[in-house]
């Protein structure tokens, strides 16, 4: 792909690289010519992720994995240290590890699970912005995209953990670009609605039991009346990614197929 949204010789950098958002972003960014680094805590599911991205985007040669635990400062400084040193820095950071946690009352939920998914969904955002953010402050370029929810702009049932991390999300998303006044570098989140990945699977499986059946359920509460799938919601990070959205920064991109825009959210 040519034009503003033409990633060729750009290094591209995706936490939770081999689940399902974060793999498919990775395959319409080297599919327009980028580099991409797919990091995940989980080695196996990688490595295929990594052979899907190679395949699907022609894209040998073009993309590699780092195994990290995003919650780990040592394991991020060394992620970021990788691109630099390997790829020659980092152009475009997808900041997207998360976790689903539990469904539970905010009266019955594990507190242990609470601070699991304020680590990886919280702790780990804030520390690849933390050491992705200086690379790009010092080449004066560079465009960063933090996955967030529709968790982060209503109240959904059972979500304690999760909503309020990725409320937070969206906290640091704005207090970056504060901090990132002058830079060059634009920082924005994304919120995915119901997309069909292993994690809106687990969630869905938790509540109604039958995977199929919940699918069905969720999918009526946005007015497109389907699910959305990873490349509805990569296709739009791409675009933030890219020099297309230059005037972009601070932004929270809805990709939800309608559903808060009408009063029966499904919260
Ligand atoms: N699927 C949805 O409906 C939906 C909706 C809104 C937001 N999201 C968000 O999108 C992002 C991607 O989720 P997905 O739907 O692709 O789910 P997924 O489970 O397929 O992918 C998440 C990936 O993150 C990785 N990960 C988890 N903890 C990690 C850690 N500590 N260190 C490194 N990697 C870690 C997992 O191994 C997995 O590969 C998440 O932040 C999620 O909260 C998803």
């Amino acid at each position: 792909m040519s034009g503003s949204q033409d990633f060729t010789g750009r290094v591209a950098v995706i936490t939770g690289g081999a689940g399902g958002i974060g793999g498919a972003t990775a395959i319409v960014l080297a599919r327009r010519g980028a580099r991409v680094l797919l990091v995940d805590r989980d080695r196996g599911a990688l490595e295929r992720a990594a052979t899907r991205v190679a395949t699907e985007a022609d894209a040998a040669g073009r993309v590699g994995v780092f195994v990290a635990d995003v919650t780990d400062e040592a394991q991020v400084r060394a992620y970021v240290e990788h691109a630099r040193e390997e790829l020659g820095g980092i152009d475009a950071f997808y900041n997207n590890a998360g976790i689903e946690g539990a469904v539970a009352h905010i009266t019955e939920y594990p507190t242990e699970v609470f601070d699991q998914v304020i680590a990886v969904n919280v702790r780990g955002v804030f520390l690849g912005l933390k050491h992705v953010l200086p690379g790009m402050i010092a080449r004066g370029r560079g465009a960063v995209v933090n996955t967030a929810s529709i968790a982060a702009a209503t109240g959904l049932a059972g979500s304690a953990a999760y909503g309020a991390a990725k409320h937070a999300v969206v906290g640091l998303t704005k207090m970056a670009v504060a901090d990132l006044k002058d830079s060059g570098v634009r920082v924005n989140a994304v919120l995915p609605g119901m997309i069909d990945t292993r994690m809106l699977r687990a969630l869905v499986e938790q509540l109604v039991g039958d995977v199929d059946e919940g699918l069905a359920a969720v999918a009526g509460a946005a007015p497109l009346g389907r699910v959305g799938t990873p490349f509805e919601v990569a296709e739009v990070v791409a675009f933030l990614l890219s020099d297309a959205a230059s005037y972009v920064t601070g932004a929270e991109y809805l990709v939800e197929g309608g559903a808060l825009a009408t009063l029966d959210n499904g919260g």
